[in-house]
């Protein structure tokens, strides 16, 4: 902090800002610290940390600014655009009528139009980390749980337990069947919720996962949607990555079952979703919560108004996700784009001796370097990753930071950099991988 001020008083703060559930104190975000501290640049410090840790979808600007060069009314003050006044005088918080029509035809579009969203069921909030936050308070009290399979986003540690008060109790999934949810998982995770005498609220999916980068199969989804019927609980899908899945026919949405279901138990069901990946635009703070419970979309629609989307951002966005040309343009650039770059990391840590899960969705891969373990345990886990981010200057995210069950996995992101600086990422993979092998 720039003003220093002596931190004498013992002047007292609200539980929830003592608590030590803020989930900040991880190594998923100590790497981001190493990475600020000496960021790597091709120019000026070619040698610095490569941001790795970081899902964020840099492969598609090209595309945005593209259009907004040709589409200045969607930016700017001028003729044809919404005026200053519209933007600048208070807004309704339902949110404006054109954006949650563009945002529901866009969740159709990158649906491959399988599912239907009605604009009155869209709640806009500033963000998915808003959207997970408050679907967590509408339907649990604090103490409850929330069942949500691991590995998983570590985020959620913050964003549904800080300030609810809501607890996580891990599915655990295992390499062995690919990381998929079993009922057996699903199971165990609601008995040892029971032995703590917690109630569990509901589960919370990632689908496509973050951190797998594939998505859930239609067989898993089913089984999912039928033990939360059978236990009379809530189902949270968090669909944030839906639009960079490689190809549209490899993702099923939970809406898409529902409607082949005739929405039968539907209203225990909410989607997340959010404009921070498929559009890569996490600045503008853009999610949504799609209830199918006519309670929850009013109770939601009253409580974004502590975390709502400016006028501005929504007019803007309007505009563009209406131009149906450029909409589909850009899915589809953006999935052959993402897959290339896959492809481009699979193979090349294939080609350094590395294999990682199967996966057709995301930002990131799941690689395995259990084989490089000193011991099998997070400490030796924790012992790699310090090496790989201090000595090979990679940051990625270690799997006990996903809350992993079998030490050793870890996350990769590759969307967030150049194809050249993948490159550079690679060739420092692979010269460890040559050092390893050599001390070995
Ligand atoms: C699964 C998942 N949910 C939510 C978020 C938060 O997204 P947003 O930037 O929209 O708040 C992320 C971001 O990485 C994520 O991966």
């Amino acid at each position: 902090m720039g003003l220093e001020i002596e931190q004498i008083a013992s002047v007292e703060l609200s539980d929830i800002a003592v608590s030590e559930t803020h989930g900040e104190d991880s190594p998923y975000f100590a790497g981001w610290k190493a990475y600020d501290e000496d960021p790597y640049d091709e120019l000026t410090n070619p040698s610095g940390v490569i941001q790795m840790g970081l899902a964020e979808n840099q492969v598609s600007f090209d595309l945005l600014e593209e259009y907004l060069e040709q589409h200045p009314e969607a930016s700017t003050w001028g003729k044809g655009a919404p005026g200053f006044r519209e933007n600048a005088l208070f807004q309704d918080y339902h949110g404006i009528k054109s954006f949650r029509k563009a945002m529901a035809s866009f969740m159709e579009q990158i649906r491959g139009g399988r599912a239907k969203f009605d604009p009155d069921r869209i709640v806009l909030t500033a963000g998915a980390t808003a959207a997970n936050e408050l679907l967590t308070f509408i339907l649990a009290n604090r103490g409850d749980a929330l069942l949500v399979p691991t590995p998983y986003y570590p985020g959620f540690d913050r964003d549904l337990r800080w300030r609810t008060g809501v607890k996580i109790v891990p599915i655990h999934c295992h390499s062995s069947n690919n990381f998929q949810i079993t009922p057996q998982a699903l199971e165990a995770a609601y008995k040892e919720a029971e032995a703590m005498n917690t109630k569990v609220r509901g589960v919370l999916i990632t689908n496509p996962s973050n951190p797998l980068g594939a998505t859930i199969q239609r067989s898993v989804l089913e089984e999912i949607l039928n033990f939360v019927t059978r236990k009379n609980i809530h189902l949270v899908s968090d669909e944030i990555y839906s639009g960079s899945v490689f190809s549209s026919s490899e993702f099923i949405s939970v809406a898409e079952i529902l409607q082949e279901r005739q929405y039968k138990n539907a209203e225990r069901v909410h989607i997340v979703y959010s404009l921070s990946k498929d559009l890569g635009l996490p600045g503008f703070r853009v999610g949504t919560i799609y209830s199918y419970n006519d309670k929850v979309v009013t109770t939601a629609r009253r409580m974004s108004s502590f975390t709502l989307i400016s006028s501005q951002t929504q007019h803007l966005l309007a505009t563009m996700l209406s131009d149906k040309k450029f909409t589909e343009n850009y899915i589809k650039t953006n999935r052959e784009r993402l897959k290339k770059r896959y492809q481009m990391i699979i193979e090349g840590l294939r080609s350094a001796g590395i294999e990682c899960l199967k996966g057709n969705a995301g930002l990131f891969c799941w690689m395995n370097l259990s084989p490089l373990l000193v011991k099998s345990t997070r400490e030796g886990e924790l012992e790699l990753w310090n090496a790989i981010v201090h000595e090979v200057k990679l940051n990625i995210s270690p799997g006990s930071s996903c809350h992993c069950s079998e030490p050793g996995w870890f996350r990769v992101c590759y969307a967030n950099m150049s194809e050249r600086t993948l490159d550079v990422a690679l060739e420092r993979i692979r010269n460890f991988m040559g050092q390893m092998q050599r001390t070995n």
